[in-house]
């Protein structure tokens, strides 16, 4: 089970820590103490993930069993990359026998079992390059990608709607059938033409807001289900 961080000092670092004013700004100063106080970012170093996000995705899969029995994966927005060191280890990916394929226009440490394009995902060539890179059918296709702040809330909020947007429609193009898709969203923000389209595609399409998605964020997690598959798609209709 994804236990919940019990906070403390098992990494050495007591929470509650303050900043200390000086040329920071005020803004600034409250990401680093809320940052360093952070009692997921801390079981991340303990545990040995990049990222506190790891912890949305195991807890994601824990009560929705999206990684169970995944032998391909692929991995969108990937830096600096623990959702791909969690999609590495389930899939069994070696170096040898690549199953992980990872995209961020950011520039990702190496992972062992894991191929990664530094590139932006909205890049033309990103689908056909990214199916090359994972070496066949992914299971399951996941996306943390959220676009780069301008400061302009509406701007952000829609630029990253967009990326969730065309992840879906790509992992609609890539899936294997019985696969499972998992994006970041905005509460109350995905289109319903979007949803629709998922549940046309697959058996189920809900929203998930893991604990470790800190409750003042309007993030929220789109899952679908059990891709139905495209057989059929490229048959003509019946006269
Ligand atoms: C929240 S972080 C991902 C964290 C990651 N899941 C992890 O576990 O380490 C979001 C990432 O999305 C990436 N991103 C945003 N827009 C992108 C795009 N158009 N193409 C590729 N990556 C993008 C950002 O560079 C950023 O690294």
């Amino acid at each position: 089970m994804t236990k919940p961080p019990i906070g403390g000092n098992r990494t050495g670092r007591k929470l509650g820590q303050k900043v200390k004013k000086g040329k920071l700004k005020a803004s600034s100063r409250r990401w680093i103490e809320r940052h360093i106080n952070d009692p997921y970012v801390q079981r991340a170093k303990l545990e040995g993930y990049r990222a506190r996000a790891a912890f949305k995705l195991l807890e994601i899969d824990e009560k929705h069993q999206i990684l169970k029995g995944a032998r391909r994966i692929i991995d969108l927005g990937a830096a600096p990359g623990s959702w791909s060191q969690i999609a590495a280890k389930v899939t069994n990916s070696t170096d040898e026998d690549i199953r992980v394929a990872a995209i961020d226009f950011l520039e990702m440490a190496p992972l062992p079992g894991v191929n990664i394009l530094q590139l932006d995902f909205l890049d033309p060539e990103a689908p056909r390059l990214l199916v090359e890179a994972v070496g066949g059918e992914p299971d399951l296709v996941i996306s943390d990608m959220a676009a780069p702040t301008t400061g302009h809330q509406k701007t952000d909020h829609l630029r990253t709607m967009h990326l969730c947007e065309v992840a879906a429609y790509f992992a609609v193009e890539v899936l294997a059938e019985g696969g499972h898709f998992l994006a970041k969203t905005f509460q109350g923000g995905t289109e319903r033409d979007l949803l629709n389209m998922l549940k046309q595609n697959f058996r189920q399409v809900i929203h998930v807001k893991p604990a470790s998605s800190r409750a003042e964020s309007v993030e929220m997690f789109l899952l679908a289900k059990g891709f139905k598959g495209r057989s059929g798609k490229d048959q003509p209709d019946e006269a």
